[in-house]
């Protein structure tokens, strides 16, 4: 596999958020890079399959089956980076500032920015195992909130992801109970680095996470 198709874990530096505890983090860093692993393995063990140029008749299956998980590890990947990378210690505040180019786009794009985060948070409450995302078009540059299931169904091609929520258990079941997830989608508000998400909007289609970016 050549050098620029490893990806590397990029680290966080997040302990001690409001009401996400230290042990969740650990067990998440953990899980982020589970993927980071996946996606490389996978990406080699395709990758082997194409040495002689092709893909023989008995290769398919096999091969089929690594291509259709790409989606899946490379998404877990790249979405914990977001999801990480829009978190901060320290935060005192829940929502953006008045003046920022995000509550300008919110309210642009829903009407007004609690009508915008009533539809995020009610995203991130549906039933399922996904994350609530906040995308930007980068054509007409509204706002739109998407549920996506696992790590790839429902991501929308070419959009920017600005402020992005993992609603997996996983995030969160160490410090609340399954049925506590409106309480963690409150402690995930109170973490939200906004100045992360106003880069986002700054940086457009080149808004990349590191590792990924990285790994180009
Ligand atoms: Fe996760």
């Amino acid at each position: 596999m050549s050098e620029s198709k490893i990806y590397k874990p990029k680290q966080f530096d997040l302990s001690g958020l409001n009401g996400i505890s230290d042990q969740t983090l650990e067990m998440h860093f953990k899980l982020y890079e589970g993927y980071v692993t996946n996606t490389n393995t996978l990406t080699q063990k395709i990758g082997e399959f194409l040495r002689d140029g092709r893909v023989d008749q008995e290769e398919m299956p096999a091969y089929s089956e690594l291509t259709r998980r790409m989606g899946f590890e490379y998404n877990g990947m790249v979405l914990h980076e977001y999801y990480f990378g829009n978190m901060k210690k320290g935060s005192t505040t829940t929502d953006p500032e008045n003046q920022s180019e995000f509550r300008r786009l919110a309210e642009q794009s829903f009407g007004s920015y609690d009508v915008w985060k009533a539809d995020f948070v009610s995203v991130g409450k549906m039933r399922g195992v996904g994350w609530a995302i906040c995308y930007q078009d980068p054509i007409h540059q509204t706002l739109s909130n998407h549920w996506i299931t696992l790590h790839e169904v429902g991501n929308v091609a070419g959009f920017v992801p600005v402020l992005v929520m993992d609603v997996w258990e996983h995030a969160f079941l160490l410090d609340y109970k399954p049925a506590e997830r409106p309480k963690y989608i409150e402690a995930f508000f109170s973490n939200i680095d906004w100045r992360a998400v106003e880069g986002r909007l700054a940086e457009g289609v080149n808004a990349r996470p590191a590792a990924a970016a990285e790994g180009r």
